[in-house]
């Protein structure tokens, strides 16, 4: 880490009123991506925040706001107005982050005062931040309890008005990538879940892991390959569908996971006509939470664009998976989902 006394303002050609005297260019660090939407100013934030600054040999981070100040509603909103979505944190300071990303989505959900879409922005966006940085370091510890917590916070989110997952599907990020598609997937498989009779609790909370951590194995795979636009060679196929196996391996024994959390992880690609994979169950040897998550799966998949293809709208994706799926697919999941996400009564 380097210190010098550049002004903050002329370093990134802003004006800013009353930031930090102090310019910290960090080097050999990494940085988390704070999303503006999970700072709250009405709630103290014990962490240092830096600015990240595209250069001509790769972002550096400048520091934004050191632990004694407060990021008010005013510094908030200039740098919204700015393009800027997110704010940075040093490794040394996710610790202290992640406890703060907590109490301020709980306290938000809490909130009366909040409009329903402003909370499902806020834990979409909280909990895929959080979900990314899972998959880049799948074995900590404290990032799985971070994500822990967010599972709680939507498995209590959605069970307070079923209305509230079409709100959420309605602003999902539908470029795909990974961390995405994680949520995108836990959200409506938790939704239909609950519509299906679930209710919010332990158990509901284990299987939500399994529908967030569904694809955690797919992070042991190359990327070339999870980015390949064409189609994958059979060797490659045959790798690609290890990532159940391997999702279930990471996180078999770890804190909190428990047996329904690893069968969703394990057998979310198995079809009822007994050629799905990794172990071709047949129709009567699906648990119900495995398929919940296949549906959800497949329609995430259907509506995401992709560089090599534009993604359906739901409407589409669910008479696609009506019309064309019912062998493969659970129709009572299936129905469920439709009588959440298909056209409005209204
Ligand atoms: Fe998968
Ligand atoms: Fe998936």
């Amino acid at each position: 880490m380097r210190r010098d006394g550049t002004p903050f303002a002329i370093l990134i050609g802003m004006q800013v009123p009353n930031v930090t005297p102090l310019v910290t260019l960090s080097e050999g660090l990494r940085f988390h991506p704070a999303p503006l939407v999970t700072l709250r100013p009405d709630m103290d934030a014990n962490f240092e925040l830096y600015l990240g600054i595209g250069t001509p040999v790769g972002r550096r981070y400048v520091l934004y706001k050191s632990r004694d100040y407060d990021l008010t509603e005013d510094r908030r909103q200039f740098l919204i107005k700015r393009g800027v979505t997110a704010l940075y944190v040093s490794e040394e300071d996710l610790h202290a982050y992640f406890g703060y990303v907590d109490r301020a989505v709980g306290t938000v959900l809490a909130s009366e005062h909040t409009p329903p879409r402003e909370k499902s922005q806020i834990l979409y966006q909280t909990t895929a931040s959080l979900v990314s940085c899972l998959f880049e370091r799948p074995d900590s510890p404290v990032l799985l309890r971070s994500n822990q917590k967010m599972v709680s916070h939507m498995v209590k989110f959605l069970a307070s008005d079923t209305r509230l997952l079409r709100a959420t599907v309605a602003m999902f990020c539908c470029d795909y990538s990974l961390y995405h598609h994680a949520v995108n997937v836990a959200t409506i498989s938790t939704g239909v879940a609950l519509q299906m009779g679930y209710k919010p609790g332990p158990e509901l909370e284990q299987l939500g892991q399994g529908f967030l951590f569904h694809d955690i194995g797919k992070c042991q795979l190359p990327t070339e390959m999870l980015k390949k636009p064409g189609a994958l060679t059979a060797s490659e196929m045959a790798e690609m569908q290890r990532h159940p196996q391997y999702g279930t391996r990471q996180m078999r024994g770890r804190e909190k996971i428990e047996a329904p959390t690893l069968e969703v992880i394990l057998h979310h690609h198995e079809k009822l006509s007994g050629h799905g994979y990794p172990d071709k169950l047949g129709a009567n040897e699906i648990t119900v939470p495995a398929r919940i998550c296949a549906v959800a799966d497949i329609f995430d998949a259907l509506t995401s664009h992709r560089s090599y293809k534009a993604g359906l709208t739901g409407f589409e994706a669910l008479k696609l998976m009506q019309a064309e799926m019912t062998s493969e697919l659970d129709s009572e999941c299936l129905l469920a989902m439709i009588s959440l996400l298909g056209p409005s009564k209204r």
